[in-house]
């Protein structure tokens, strides 16, 4: 057996306890629902301050009996004091229509016919901005945030998450400051899988609210819609969020280093840093895939972007960034888009060593892949598969003793 067959025979086992798990636990409370049910109980597993504070605005109807008594408390946190602020409870997602058409204006021009298909049907779809929220949590945000982990993830990438939630991604409280996660999802690209998984994910969240979808195909020319989407909400919903750290959902983070860095940074304004990239240039080989034709993008350089591994910005800059991505057409690569929309704002991104998101050391093989002391120096390192990351996590976070102190903070 190779290790693929390994990994996908632990996947699928996996699956199936998650869903005996589910099965039940539904079982057990003595009713087989058709799912409808979560709908409304989901927005019931918040804190039950927030949940006061809510209701007694009109937001949620029921009140959350299902959770009284229940052993899954996942957030971490010993106080909770939502600060509510009165301009922002105004406002929410306001796109409820998914019915965008495509534009065939451009079809009969040179420069289009000769397009790859899924250029095309990028440019078909380009001018489709926003869509409405299949899974929201306007309650994320509530009160003072430090740091937002925002992760990018897809339906069927349940064992990341999970894997997050037990390492970096975990909800606490550090020295007073509150760390949250959410997870952005669009919708199953895949007819099966929409069948299947939605459900699932649904009760995922139930559990543990730490999910926002919406409904535009989760591929990867649509990306750039998770970034506007994610920068909309952000706008929409959390003003009191100090940092945000988005990434994706197989790397390895240090959250510790992270707040050591903007311990440091407190000083900066427009924060934006990352694994940057200065003076790349637009791919041009077909067969890559980051390739773009010159019809799409006819300049020799992009601006200096950060990999959408994972980088941090500042919670003000990231509502500028909002601003500045309505003034720009999309573009099918997320992180040169957001690139696009610092140049905008003439902010120039900073460039830091501890990011490794385009890959640790050229050679694959390499000791510092394996090597503990070489993770604990880092703040972002990709790419790791989940039980890497578990086993990663435990040796970063143990009694590790590293005579050799890997200097790049
Ligand atoms: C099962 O659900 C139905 C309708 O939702 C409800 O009337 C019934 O009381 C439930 N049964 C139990 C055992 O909870
Ligand atoms: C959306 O689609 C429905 C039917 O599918 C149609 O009646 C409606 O006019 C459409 N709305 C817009 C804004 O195009
Ligand atoms: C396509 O062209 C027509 C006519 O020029 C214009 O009215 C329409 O807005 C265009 N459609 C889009 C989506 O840009
Ligand atoms: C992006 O999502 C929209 C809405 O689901 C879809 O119509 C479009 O085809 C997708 N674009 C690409 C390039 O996959
Ligand atoms: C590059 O593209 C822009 C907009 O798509 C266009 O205005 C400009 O003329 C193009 N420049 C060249 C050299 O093709």
């Amino acid at each position: 057996m190779t290790t693929r067959d390994k990994w996908r025979m632990y996947k699928s086992v996996s699956l199936m306890f998650f869903l005996a798990v589910v099965t039940l636990t539904v079982v057990q409370r003595g009713n087989i629902s058709t799912g409808e049910q979560f709908q409304i109980e989901r927005h019931t597993r918040m804190e039950p301050a927030m949940e006061g504070e809510l209701q007694r605005k009109g937001f949620y109807p029921g009140t959350g009996r299902f959770w009284k008594g229940n052993k899954l408390k996942v957030v971490e946190e010993t106080t909770e004091d939502p600060v509510v602020t009165s301009n922002r409870r105004s406002k929410g997602w306001d796109v409820t229509s998914s019915n965008c058409s495509a534009n065939y204006n451009f079809t009969s021009s040179d420069w289009f016919t000769n397009l790859e298909p899924n250029f095309k049907q990028f440019l078909f779809y380009r001018h489709c901005r926003y869509f409405p929220m299949t899974i929201n949590h306007p309650e994320k945000c509530s009160g003072d945030i430090h740091l937002l982990m925002v992760v990018k993830s897809i339906i069927t990438q349940y064992d990341r998450r999970e894997v997050i939630r037990k390492t970096w991604g975990k909800e606490q409280v550090i020295n007073g400051k509150r760390i949250k996660t959410l997870f952005l999802l669009g919708a199953s690209s895949n007819e099966a899988e929409r069948a299947n998984h939605q459900k699932l994910l649904e009760y995922e969240d139930y559990i543990y609210g730490d999910i926002l979808q919406w409904d535009f195909l989760d591929t990867f020319f649509n990306l750039t819609l998770k970034e506007t989407h994610f920068l909309k909400w952000f706008s929409t919903y959390c003003d009191n969020v100090r940092y945000i750290f988005k990434g994706d959902d197989d790397v390895f983070v240090s959250v510790e280093n992270i707040l050591e860095y903007l311990e440091a940074s407190r000083d900066v304004k427009d924060l934006f840093v990352g694994d940057v990239l200065f003076k790349a240039k637009p791919i041009r080989k077909k067969e890559n895939k980051y390739y773009i034709p010159v019809a799409l993008y006819n300049k020799t350089h992009y601006p200096p972007y950060a990999g959408g591994g994972g980088f941090l910005m500042a919670g003000p800059l990231a509502r500028k960034l909002y601003g500045a991505s309505e003034t720009l057409e999309l573009y099918p690569i997320d992180d040169v888009f957001l690139g696009m929309c610092l140049e905008v704002l003439q902010v120039t991104p900073i460039k830091h060593n501890a990011f490794k998101t385009f890959g640790l050391v050229k050679n694959k093989n390499s000791k510092l892949n394996k090597e503990p002391c070489f993770y604990k120096s880092m703040i972002v390192v990709h790419k790791l598969l989940p039980k890497d990351l578990m086993n990663m996590w435990e040796m970063v976070n143990s009694d590790l003793i590293c005579s050799q102190k890997v200097q790049v903070l």
